[in-house]
């Protein structure tokens, strides 16, 4: 079985490459893969870059081409919910795009005909991701991830993201994961740890706690890879 890891920046993934003990780079569509074997399992790795476009890159491409046939995101988010806090796990349940707009021809904010507003995660994993947790005696929130090409650091943006899509977190390309992996039939799992909380602090929270908070999130999607190759 072939088993995706994916961050969207090198901080997201340096975490999970320390772990392993060797692995294969393979240069492929502009970026770079890095193949293991683990636990009996094929694992792959990338971070795709900032954004909807270049996730959905990565992540077709780690599907299409590197066969993954389970796909984890392990990264960092802005908090909405005021229960998150800086450093705290959130397990999205549901994606959506906060950022698609065709609401001038009558549709719902993140809806395109044909396509869906929310797209779910993996229910499965996510069940494994409470094992973990109780495991690790880590409280980690289950929500809505709202995605958009957009670093948001503005109050009354995070707000409306929240009230419109009932979002409790959001980042730079979880819902554009999930639109690849429902595509495609590749169960997804989406693991954020907060950096900032999306308001006028928030680019310098975010450099601040990025590499502290991606290494929360990496930690757990490897007791989570533990599991799943067991
Ligand atoms: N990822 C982490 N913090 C974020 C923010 N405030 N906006 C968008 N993506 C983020």
């Amino acid at each position: 079985m072939t088993l995706a890891i994916m961050g969207a920046m090198p901080e997201e993934i340096a975490p999970i490459l320390e772990k392993l003990e060797n692995y294969k780079t393979t240069n492929y569509a502009g970026n770079r893969y890095y193949e293991a074997s683990y636990n009996g399992i094929k694992l792959v790795i990338a971070y795709s870059k900032i954004g909807k476009v270049f996730s959905t890159l990565t992540a077709t491409t780690l599907c299409e081409h590197f066969g993954a046939k389970k796909l984890l995101f392990s990264g960092v988010a802005g908090a909405i919910s005021h229960k998150l806090k800086i450093g705290d796990l959130i397990v999205a349940t549901q994606l959506t795009q906060h950022d698609l707009d065709i609401t001038a021809f009558g549709h719902p904010f993140g809806y395109v005909p044909e396509g869906a507003v929310f797209v779910e995660a993996d229910k499965e994993m996510i069940e494994i991701s409470k094992e973990v947790a109780k495991e690790m005696g880590k409280s980690v929130q289950e929500g809505i991830i709202a995605t958009g090409d957009q670093f948001v650091a503005n109050e009354e943006r995070k707000n409306w993201i929240g009230e419109t899509f009932g979002a409790d977190a959001l980042e730079m390309e979880g819902a554009s994961v999930a639109v690849v992996c429902d595509a495609l039939d590749v169960p997804f799992f989406i693991l954020r740890a907060i950096s900032d909380a999306a308001d006028m602090d928030a680019s310098f929270s975010f450099d601040e706690f990025l590499e502290t908070s991606a290494v929360e999130s990496a930690e757990f999607v490897m007791r989570m890879v533990d599991k799943l190759s067991r």
